[in-house]
């Protein structure tokens, strides 16, 4: 559905994309993930055609009708919930979305329609006739995807739709992409978050300093670079407690052994995350 071949841009001197090719599937929720200044919000805007890069082509779309996003007919089926909000502070929710309904052409009763739509997708029906300046963060990065969403893309790209948002509104985030991607619109989510990349992309790539350093599903990429899983064994109770530690690639194994030499108190496995993929593919951690 989204193709990018050898995506370069720079910026003056800094690079920003640096012979980046991805492939994104239909219907699937794919994660960009990379930790600040990784390229992904210059990679999503070249991607939906609001930047020109300077190398390489970009294709949306399936068969005969796959084209470049620079095409109307191609932007049509994109839709994009940017990373700083466009919204309207002194207008109300549903007055920013009537707004941005006429800017897609909508008119009439289908804009009505897909303005109550949109707000309900996003859980804001009853906040609609509130003014966007008392809404909460949270709030304002749904109205920010509501406003993605009016005309109905087949393609909607979030680009880090849960940073800064509490816990509510990241769940309600997470429970509406998993909707969209029901009913058949193929996600491109960007996040420096690893857990939200976990729980819901169906494949990730890692981005750093522009470049896709791994790309697959988060089972194959643990597989591939996550390294040990780490056994923690914990012997005797209270001030006489102690910990043991033991990173491995067969923890179950480790752990009949401790069993095997006596009683303990108790145990944990802690499986490599995507945490360990990003730290053994950069040497550096993804938390800020
Ligand atoms: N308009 C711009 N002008 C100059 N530098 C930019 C601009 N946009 C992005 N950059 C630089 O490009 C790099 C990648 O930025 P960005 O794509 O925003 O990364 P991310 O979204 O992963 O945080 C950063 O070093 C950033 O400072
Ligand atoms: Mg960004």
């Amino acid at each position: 559905m989204i193709h990018l071949r050898d995506i370069r841009k720079s910026f003056g001197k800094s690079t920003a994309v640096d012979g980046l090719s991805l492939d994104v599937y239909s219907g699937e929720v794919f994660g960009l993930l990379g930790p600040n200044g990784a390229g992904k919000t210059t990679t999503i805007s070249i991607a939906t055609g609001l930047l020109a890069a300077d190398e390489g082509t970009v294709r949306i779309g399936t068969g005969a009708g796959a084209g470049s996003p620079r095409e109307a007919r191609v932007r049509a089926l994109l839709g994009v919930a940017p990373q700083s909000l466009a919204l309207y502070d002194e207008l109300t929710g549903r007055e920013n979305l009537h707004f941005f309904a006429s800017i897609y052409g909508l008119r009439g009763a289908e804009r009505a329609a897909a303005v109550i739509r949109c707000l309900e997708l996003v859980g804001l029906a009853d906040r609609g006739r509130d003014l966007v300046k008392a809404y909460s963060g949270g709030m304002k990065r749904r109205l920010n995807l509501a406003a993605a969403l009016l005309h109905d893309p087949r393609v909607l790209f979030l680009d880090e739709p849960t940073a800064g948002v509490d816990p509510q509104s990241r769940h309600a985030l997470v429970e509406i992409v998993a909707q969209l991607k029901q009913r058949g619109v193929t996600v491109v989510y960007s996040t420096h978050y690893m857990e939200e990349a976990e729980r819901m992309c169906d494949r990730v790539a890692i981005i750093d300093h522009g470049r896709a350093l791994a790309v697959g599903t988060v089972g194959e990429l643990i597989s591939a670079h996550g390294g040990a899983s780490v056994v923690e064994v914990v012997r005797g109770a209270g001030e006489h407690a102690s910990v043991q530690r033991t990173a491995t690639p067969d923890p179950l194994g480790v752990l009949a052994a401790a069993l095997a030499t006596g009683s303990i108190a108790s145990a944990r496995i802690h499986g490599p995350t995507l945490e360990s993929v990003f730290l053994s593919l950069t040497g550096r951690s993804l938390r800020d």
